[in-house]
């Protein structure tokens, strides 16, 4: 899994662009410069970047790919850990707030992976799951591509099916399409 990643990881920055997957996730956080923020398949760290930029905020990036995280610019409210979220030694109820783009579909076991997020988010903190969509057409020519030529996971799930699962595990919360393929879940644990 990390090996497609550590092969693509110097061209990895076009891929958003050419997806056109950016989206503002930041404007929809609300998030306070105390927050530590765990960044799940963080990557080269765009997202993490523009947290502590426009926040101020601490953001840990999680993340199977070591050449992934190469490419994060060093950054003294950046830290970056090479792992599977599967598989963190993270404490209970660590963090504020959780995000996770692009990555759910190229996990093995979705579920086990958010039952780690839930297990580490402080109680009341939030969690904002950006994915494709997986009824719509051009996800599902994605699905094939990444299954059967680069043996990804590929488990894309619907809206539906996201806080479906999200729910089992714990979370509170719901999705709305975005960028026409694309959804974004916004779940939060008990208080
Ligand atoms: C498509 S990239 C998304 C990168 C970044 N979130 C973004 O939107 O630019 C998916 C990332 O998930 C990482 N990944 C895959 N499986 C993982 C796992 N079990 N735990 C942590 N990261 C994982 C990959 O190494 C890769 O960097």
């Amino acid at each position: 899994m990390s090996n497609f990643f550590d092969k693509i990881a110097p061209h990895y920055d076009a891929i958003p662009c050419l997806l056109r997957i950016n989206y503002p996730l930041v404007d929809e956080m609300t998030v306070k410069a105390e927050n530590h923020i765990l960044d799940v398949g963080g990557g080269n760290g765009r997202l993490a970047h523009e947290i502590v930029d426009t926040t101020g905020a601490r953001v840990s990036i999680i993340d199977s790919s070591k050449k992934m995280l190469n490419q994060v610019k060093d950054h003294p409210r950046i830290e970056v850990i090479c792992g599977s979220i599967v598989k963190n030694d993270f404490q209970d109820c660590n963090f504020d707030i959780i995000t996770c783009v692009d990555t759910i579909h190229h996990l093995k076991n979705p579920q086990a992976a958010l039952e780690e997020m839930y297990r580490i988010l402080k109680p009341g903190g939030k969690i904002f799951i950006q994915d494709f969509n997986s009824l719509r057409i051009r996800t599902k020519l994605l699905k094939l591509v990444e299954k059967h030529l680069l043996a990804e996971p590929a488990n894309f799930y619907s809206p539906k099916e996201l806080e479906e699962v999200s729910k089992k595990v714990g979370f509170l919360g719901e999705s709305k399409s975005i960028l026409k393929i694309q959804y974004l879940y916004k779940g939060k644990k008990y208080e």
